[in-house]
């Protein structure tokens, strides 16, 4: 079987991001599972503030144009994502948001979330680990046809999380991690054969 297309990318564009950090970890986590992964920025795909006048006016971004297909050719996508106030941080929801708009790629139909397998994650410095963002966000997918898979992981204390090699320190978070990267990939492997 050919390896899945996994796409990872945080839900921060800060300097220092723990998500971003985190991130780099589940990245070098499926490569060890042999996936085929690539880990983008937001930083790299800068876009407006989503408005629909916007939008009727300018049309759709070509920056969001290229995460839609990026979202398409890939069969898994991992987002990493801070908690702003117990939900989304806005560069999250707006990059769903724009996403959400494409339904075609020129004459050629194109359905960003259907079809892709996504996996939640969340990094906090505090106590919870960004534990409340997830179902929210969760919603979110689901209501826009993705598939979302039950396995999550909230890391706790992100900013001591980690040994001096990067990998997550032994425990509960680095068991949570490898067993739903693991269930991501079962899941791509499953959707093949359907
Ligand atoms: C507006 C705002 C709201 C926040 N709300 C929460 C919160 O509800 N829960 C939480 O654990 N951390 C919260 N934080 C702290 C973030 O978890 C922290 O800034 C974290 O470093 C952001 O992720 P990043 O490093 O990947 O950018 C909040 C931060 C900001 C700026």
């Amino acid at each position: 079987m050919t390896a899945p297309k996994i796409l990872v990318f945080p839900g921060s564009n800060r300097s220092g991001s723990i998500n971003a950090q985190l991130s780099a970890t589940i990245t070098k986590q499926l490569a060890l599972m042999e996936a085929d992964v690539t880990r983008i920025s937001l930083l790299d795909y800068p876009l407006p503030l989503f408005s629909e006048d916007l939008q009727n006016e300018k049309g759709i971004p070509e920056n969001v144009m290229k995460l839609a297909r990026l979202f398409a050719s890939h069969q898994g996508i991992v987002i990493v994502t801070p908690e702003y106030n117990s939900s989304l941080p806005p560069l999250l929801k707006n990059t769903i948001d724009w996403i959400s708009r494409v339904s075609s790629d020129g004459d050629r139909p194109l359905a960003p979330y259907r079809g892709n397998i996504f996996a939640l994650a969340a990094a906090s410095g505090g106590g919870l680990g960004g534990i409340r963002v997830l179902p929210h966000l969760r919603d979110i997918l689901v209501s826009i046809g993705a598939h979302v898979i039950s396995e999550q992981l909230a890391l706790a204390g992100a900013h001591n999380a980690y040994d001096d090699q990067e990998n997550l320190k032994p425990g509960r978070s680095q068991d949570l991690l490898i067993h739903s990267l693991k269930n991501l990939r079962y899941m791509q492997g499953h959707e093949f054969i359907l």
